[in-house]
């Protein structure tokens, strides 16, 4: 029997089911037209509202090689830009369409768009989660760090505005996947603590742990893979002169990255502001694998796609 799932929050798939995806994942980075669930051409819409470069290619490459259509929809060219309501556009577009994904800003948007589309729905970033990111981001440690089944105990630690959502979804993604997830950031760019409390919960299933403080030391320290991004993120633009200030003791240097493992890997989901978050030394330097991680949104993102058509479908060869 098929079954409608949807991607909005890290969440939203279990420890297993996150495994699969990524295992799914590898599979396509060893051989790009794995699965070609898309064979038709079968059209996936893909929206945005706010800019962006990484996600916009990896989906619009990624159902290509999947063998779809990528419609893609900017806010400037559709009328949901221009105020048509989120259940008419998806009305639309989900009697067309075989996966929607979108990149908008509340959280709030894409549950909605989710509660009436008929097929999968998939979060391309909003201002609380990035969930296609953070697959990318766990492949990357998989591809370096021995495979899947090495990520559950393992140490992440991320830095910087703790309060965004790639900070959010490090919390729930790595208590999914059994990690212990360390967030560091100044007071008044912590997490909420809902999300807080929703990932200890999952992670007193998982064998994970959470902490969030705002040490950054202690947040490094013999960490397997440090994390950092903007300390300012699309929408809050207005915000820059602000959000440097409390920021600077959690930039990601050498003498931070000293802190963590020695064999430890530095990601970051780009775009980078050098000089600000994160040095040059440690961006460019022997310990990032951020080609790799902005490389691997596209396997993972056909992964994630794959997966839930093959969930939708009842069909069980497209799980692994
Ligand atoms: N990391 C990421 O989502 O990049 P883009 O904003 O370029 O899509
Ligand atoms: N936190 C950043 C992530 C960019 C991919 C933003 O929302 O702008």
């Amino acid at each position: 029997m098929g079954q409608l799932r949807h991607m909005l929050r890290d969440d939203d798939v279990n420890h297993d089911e996150q495994k699969q995806i990524l295992e799914l994942g590898m599979k396509f980075r060893e051989n790009r037209f794995y699965h070609r669930p898309f064979e038709g051409p079968q059209g996936v819409a893909v929206l945005f509202d706010k800019p962006s470069t990484r996600t916009r290619s990896s989906f619009s490459i990624g159902v290509a090689e999947l063998g779809g259509y990528p419609l893609v929809i900017d806010k400037s060219g559709s009328q949901l830009g221009r105020g048509e309501p989120i259940r008419d556009t998806t009305e639309v577009l989900t009697r067309m369409a075989y996966a929607l994904v979108w990149r908008t800003f509340e959280q709030s948007r894409i549950e909605e768009m989710a509660r009436v589309a008929t097929v999968p729905v998939v979060n391309a970033l909003t201002d609380e989660f990035h969930p296609c990111q953070v697959l990318a981001d766990f492949l990357t440690i998989a591809q370096f760090k021995g495979g899947v089944d090495a990520l559950e105990g393992m140490t992440i630690a991320y830095l910087g505005d703790a309060a965004n959502n790639m900070a959010n979804s490090y919390l729930l993604a790595g208590a999914v996947a059994g990690m212990h997830v360390r967030v560091a950031g100044p007071n008044g760019f912590l997490p909420d603590d809902a999300i807080v409390q929703d990932a200890e919960a999952i992670a007193a299933t998982t064998g994970g742990s959470i902490l969030v403080t705002t040490d950054p030391q202690e947040a490094v320290r013999d960490a397997d893979c440090v994390f950092t991004d903007t300390w300012v993120s699309m929408g809050e633009e207005s915000q820059y002169d602000v959000r440097s200030k409390p920021f600077w003791q959690y930039q990601v240097n050498e003498e931070l990255m000293a802190l963590a493992k020695p064999d430890a890997l530095f990601q970051h989901c780009l775009p980078a502001y050098r000089g600000k978050e994160v040095t040059s030394a440690v961006i460019d330097g022997p310990q990032s694998v951020v080609w790799d991680e902005a490389e691997n949104r596209l396997h993972a993102q056909k992964a994630l796609l794959t997966w839930l058509i093959g969930k939708q479908r009842g069909d069980e060869s497209l799980l692994s």
